[in-house]
C-alpha cells in the first residue's frame, strides 16, 4: 500500500442549523450549533486515513489549538508536518439547513501561511508512487505539486474552493483533478475548452445524487459511478469524504471502477450524518453498507 500525502487545510468548522440558507441582509436564528474538525484538506485526510490508508497530513495551525492534532491523530493521521503558525487556525462557518444544503465562510488564517521548507522536508520521506492530495484552501499548491510530480508521486487536486487560476497553475503538475458538476461547467467556461482536452490524465466529476464520472482523457473512456438513494442531513464534507476514499482505494491499487464505487459509498454515507471529519464514515461502516 502506498502512503497518503495530503497538503490541506485544516479548520474549526461552526455549524449553524438554519431554516434555510439566509438571503442577502436577512437575519436568521440558528435552531442548533456544534463545532469541529474540518477543513477540506483535513476532510479529505480523515477520510483516507478512515478508509486505511497511512496519511500525513502537511499543514499549519495557529496557538491556543492542540485539540484540532489530537482530533486529526485520533482518526490515524500523522501529524508530524503540520507547522505553527502566529495566523490563527482556520475557521469555517457553515450554515445547513434543513434539507441538506449548506453555505460556507472560511477564514483560511494559518492555512495559507505554509512555508516551502517544511513541505520540501516532509516530501523527503515520500516515494515514487506515492499519492498527493491538495485542495485549493492552502498557499504554495503549485510549488508543491510540482515536486511531488518530480519524486514521481500521483498528484490529485481537488478543485474546491472553485479559482480557475489556481487550477490553470497546478494543471501541468497534476494526473487527476476532481471536480463537482458546477466546478466543471465553470473551468471549461473559464479554460475556453472542454474537459477532455485539458492535459491531464484523469479526470473525476462528482454528481452528488447522481453519481460520479471518471474521464480518462487520452483514451476517451469514461466509467459512471450510479447515484445512491439516501436521506441526506448534511451534504457538507461529501466531496472530501469521496477525494479521500478514492484515493485511499488508489493507494491500494483498485481498479477505476472498484474505487469510484469505494468512494461513493462512503459519500453518500456521510451525507447521513451532521457534521464534517467526525461524520465521515469508517471502512467498517462502508464495507457493511449494502445500498
Ligand atoms: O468541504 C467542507 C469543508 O469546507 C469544511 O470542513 C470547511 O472547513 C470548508 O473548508
Amino acid at each position: 500500500m502506498k502512503t497518503i500525502w495530503c497538503l490541506g487545510s485544516i479548520n474549526i468548522d461552526l455549524f449553524y442549523d438554519v431554516p434555510h440558507i439566509p438571503a442577502p441582509g436577512e437575519t436568521l436564528a440558528a435552531t442548533g450549533h456544534s463545532e469541529g474538525l474540518g477543513g477540506k484538506g483535513a476532510n479529505q485526510s480523515v477520510a483516507a486515513a478512515k478508509a486505511g490508508a497511512p496519511v500525513h497530513h502537511i499543514g499549519a495551525i495557529g496557538a491556543n489549538s492542540a485539540w484540532v492534532i489530537e482530533r486529526l491523530e485520533s482518526f490515524g493521521v500523522d501529524t508530524t508536518h503540520i507547522a505553527h503558525s502566529t495566523d490563527p487556525t482556520g475557521h469555517a462557518i457553515i450554515n445547513v439547513a434543513s434539507d441538506g444544503e449548506n453555505a460556507i465562510v472560511i477564514l483560511p488564517g494559518a492555512n495559507r501561511s505554509l512555508a516551502e521548507d517544511g513541505i520540501t522536508a516532509a516530501l523527503s520521506n515520500a516515494q515514487p508512487g506515492d499519492l498527493l492530495l491538495l485542495q485549493n484552501e492552502t498557499n504554495l499548491q503549485p510549488e508543491t505539486a510540482q515536486k511531488a510530480s518530480e519524486i514521481g508521486m500521483r498528484v490529485l487536486y481537488s478543485a474546491a474552493p472553485f479559482d480557475a487560476e489556481a487550477v490553470r497553475a497546478v494543471l501541468p503538475h497534476i494526473d487527476m483533478l476532481l471536480l463537482n458538476e458546477v466546478e466543471a461547467q465553470q473551468l471549461e467556461k473559464a479554460l475556453e475548452q472542454s474537459l477532455y482536452e485539458l492535459p491531464i490524465k484523469h479526470i473525476v466529476i462528482t454528481l452528488g445524487p447522481n453519481g460520479a464520472r471518471w474521464i480518462s482523457t487520452q483514451s476517451g473512456d469514461t466509467i459512471d459511478t450510479p447515484g445512491i438513494k439516501v436521506d441526506a442531513v448534511d451534504t457538507t464534507g461529501a466531496g472530501d469524504t469521496f477525494a479521500g476514499y478514492l484515493a485511499a482505494a488508489l493507494s491500494r491499487d483498485f481498479t477505476p471502477s472498484e474505487a469510484m464505487a469505494f468512494a461513493g459509498r462512503a459519500a453518500a454515507l456521510k451525507v447521513t450524518k451532521k457534521g464534517t471529519a467526525d461524520a465521515i464514515p469508517t471502512l467498517a461502516e462502508v464495507e457493511a453498507f449494502d445500498p
